[in-house]
């Protein structure tokens, strides 16, 4: 029993304590599968053994209380070097937002906090998710990982999932770029990157037992484009199979998901790891998982014994032994992940910096009735609600972050039913009050909590300009029950509305939510979870310093009733417990067609669209040149600063309709910043697997006419121009 908790306890904690940074990037020493192969040639094969699991750093005994190994690294998982080959020891950490240190358990260690990875998707910018890459890993190598379990690259599918905040939102495209880029980062600081969770562990509801069911052709245009893209940009050392099912085969033990399309059609080079607890059974192996993860957590260590045995039967080939070894040291060799970390303190100044950059430029102006940005004059400002106070909202689980400075606040939510731990939201301490009063000192800025709705009302009404804050907490193992707001919050900025006209409401939130209250309120701005510069970057945002820029990564859907995934079973069980559910498929109802993809198909208008933000100055999209050179699209065009302020653009260009139909796919999009006036060409080669379908054996182009258009958003859009293409197969 205790076993389902532990990754939440130990994720990211390490035994080195010391403050330290390594800033120069680490380079790989010599060919990697040359090195990986000699070395492996020369183990015995109990040291081959011995690579095929990593270990929790406790002892779990049943009906005995769970205790810390003494003297050993405490990292969630745990490989030991051998010292007569000279490989190196594995530490791995959670980081996807951050070096995490859950509950505290490293007593001091802090860490600094990404925005999300919503926000990160958001900002439409490889080159900060390659900074915010390079940023965490700095952070790990300086504790002592070696690999880090991230990023996560699931689609968006149901808006409500609880762990959607960790992932870059609903598209295949702008989520394998970004992820991709992220990797880089990672891996460039020379930590292994580990992209996870394959495959579609979209939603937390049922993820241990649920078989998520999908065709392939579906199946390969939208999740598994979204790893194979993250994964050819990325080259990740690692990848991290799920928990749930796919198409009745454990994803941890899926020939088809490991064998056939990782290893098979991408030509996979790295190594498969388990999710925590993810293992059920010893034929995983031969399924294509290399490595059994905190393997303490199974019910068996089946990468030990069980699988030993199997080999001395023979069914467990030397060949995939062998194979299983190499791929992992390859991946340490290949990004100088087996040199010792240097120790040197960690920058945090410097690290808050780029968590700020990120924080800035993935904030989303969702509405904004020429009310922001905010001059700094003499006017009284009332703030409400959303803990403004003290700081800015975080998500739950495995990804957590002990933030620089420690929490502002822990807002208790639950009692761990397994742990007896308190669980809460973590509150990173950046106060936007303060922020905002930094920003704007001719303003005279109160606060209010926003407890009694006609209080704040009627303060709101005193004041020349209110500003409501609202938050909503999201958390692995859990999915969200609406889309709505919690507690009192829409009323609450209903009434500020009412009372003042010129009212702004700032979302921190880990997903799209509703909001009765849009045409009420002057301006909108979605925050996400902004990280260790959060205040600030909203400060940055509604001030005017800086010139909003983020685009939605996820749709806002309009009402409930526009989510295809209907009552989550199991609603309201405990924490990360699985439970005895009726039916345990999970329907992937909209298929490849994902988020705005299936808003165009079903004629659906969201609340705001994927690719929608504004900005406070204005751009021009030039017309659109196509050309086409050996079947191959590329687009390109003129973006123009026609505004009176420097700002980023973020052009988006999208396949509209292929041989005839309607269709929607985001096919390229860039940022640049712009000056007032200024005019840049760009162009985009579009990937023709955007443009293909999947056949069977692999994509194929169909002969026809396809039509392109550029806009700022999925619904926004210029007018189509139109190419003709042939009939082309593209390998897998
Ligand atoms: C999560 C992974 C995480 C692992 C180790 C699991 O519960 O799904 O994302 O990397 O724990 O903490």
């Amino acid at each position: 029993m205790m076993k389902k908790i532990l990754p939440a306890l130990l994720a990211g904690a390490c035994a080195f304590t010391a403050a330290a940074s390594d800033p120069k990037p680490r380079t790989a020493v010599g060919d990697p599968d040359q090195r990986a192969a000699a070395v492996e040639a020369q183990m015995t094969d109990e040291e081959r053994f011995h690579f095929l699991q990593t270990h929790l750093p406790l002892v779990i005994e049943p009906g005995k209380p769970t205790r810390l190994i003494p003297n050993v690294p405490i990292a969630v998982g745990r490989m030991p070097a051998i010292e007569r080959l000279g490989t190196p020891e594995i530490l791995e950490t959670d980081a996807s937002l951050g070096v995490v240190n859950p509950l505290g358990l490293r007593e001091g260690d802090v860490a600094t906090v990404l925005p999300s990875s919503l926000a990160l998707a958001a900002t439409f910018d490889p080159a900060l998710s390659y900074r915010a890459g390079a940023m965490v890993a700095a952070e790990a190598r300086a504790k002592g990982f070696n690999v880090l379990l991230a990023p996560g690259v699931n689609l968006t599918r149901d808006p409500r999932g609880g762990r959607n905040f960790e992932y870059f939102g609903e598209d295949p495209l702008l989520s394998g770029v970004l992820a991709g880029d992220y990797i880089r980062g990672v891996q460039d600081a020379g930590v292994v990157a580990t992209i996870k969770h394959f495959a579609l562990n979209d939603q937390e509801t049922l993820r241990r037992s649920g078989d998520a069911q999908i065709a392939e052709a579906a199946l390969r245009e939208s999740d598994l484009l979204a790893f194979e893209i993250g994964i050819e940009r990325g080259q990740p050392g690692a990848v991290m199979c799920a928990y749930n099912k796919v198409n009745g085969d454990y994803a941890c033990g899926n020939d088809f998901l490991l064998n056939r399309v990782l290893k098979g059609d991408w030509a996979y080079k790295g190594w498969v790891m388990s999710d925590w607890g993810a293992v059920h059974d010893v034929g995983f192996f031969n399924a294509g998982l290399d490595q059994q993860s905190g393997a303490e957590m199974d019910k068996r260590q089946w990468f030990a014994e069980p699988l030993k045995a199997e080999f001395a039967a023979g069914r467990v080939s030397r060949q995939r032994l062998s194979d299983a070894v190499r791929r992992i040291l390859r991946s340490l060799y290949a990004v100088g992940a087996d040199a010792a970390p240097v120790k040197r303190p960690i920058d945090y100044e410097a690290h808050a910096a780029v968590a700020r950059a990120v924080a800035a430029d993935g904030i989303v102006l969702l509405k904004n009735d020429q009310l922001l940005p905010l001059t700094d004059a003499k006017q009284s400002i009332l703030i409400v609600g959303g803990y403004a106070i003290a700081g800015v909202m975080s998500g739950g689980g495995s990804s957590q972050v002990t933030p620089v400075g420690g929490p502002a606040a822990v807002i208790p939510t639950d009692v761990h039913h397994l742990a007896k731990l308190p669980l809460g939201q973590i509150l990173v301490p950046s106060s936007p009050v303060q922020a905002l009063k930094a920003a704007l000192p001719s303003a005279t800025i109160a606060y209010d909590a926003g407890y009694d709705v006609a209080v704040a009302a009627a303060r709101a009404a005193r004041a020349d300009l209110a500003i409501v804050f609202a938050s909503k907490w999201e958390t692995e193992g859990r999915d969200s029950g609406s889309l709505s707001l919690g507690g009192a919050q829409n009323e609450l900025i209903a009434a500020v509305a009412k009372a003042n006209p010129k009212t702004v409401v700032v979302l921190e939130t880990g997903n799209p939510v509703l909001m009765p209250w849009r045409d009420e309120v002057k301006a909108v701005v979605e925050a996400w979870y902004p990280g260790q510069k959060g205040g600030e970057a909203i400060a940055d945002v509604l001030s005017g310093a800086v010139n909003p820029s983020g685009r939605l990564p996820i749709t806002f859907p309009a009402s409930e009733s526009q989510n295809l995934h209907g009552a989550l079973p199991g609603l309201g069980e405990e924490y990360g417990l699985d439970f005895a559910a009726a039916d345990k498929i999970i329907a992937n109802p909209e298929g490849a067609e994902v988020g705005y993809r299936g808003y165009a198909a079903r004629g659906q208008t969201p609340l705001f669209a994927f690719g929608h933000g504004l900005s406070y100055t204005r751009f021009e999209l030039g017309p659109v040149q196509l050309k086409v050179h050996r079947n191959r699209v590329a687009a390109s065009f003129s973006v123009r600063n026609i505004g009176a302020r420097e700002g980023k653009a973020a052009p988006q260009l999208y396949l509209v309709k292929a041989k005839g139909k309607p269709v929607l796919r985001l096919c390229g999009f860039a940022k640049l910043a712009l000056k007032p006036g200024e005019r840049r060409e760009l162009s985009v080669t579009v990937d023709p697997r955007l443009l293909a379908g999947w056949e069977s054996q692999g994509w194929r182009i169909r002969p026809g006419q396809y039509e392109f258009a550029l806009g700022d958003s999925a619904t926004d859009l210029g007018p189509a121009q139109a190419v003709t293409l042939a009939d082309q197969r593209l390998p897998p």
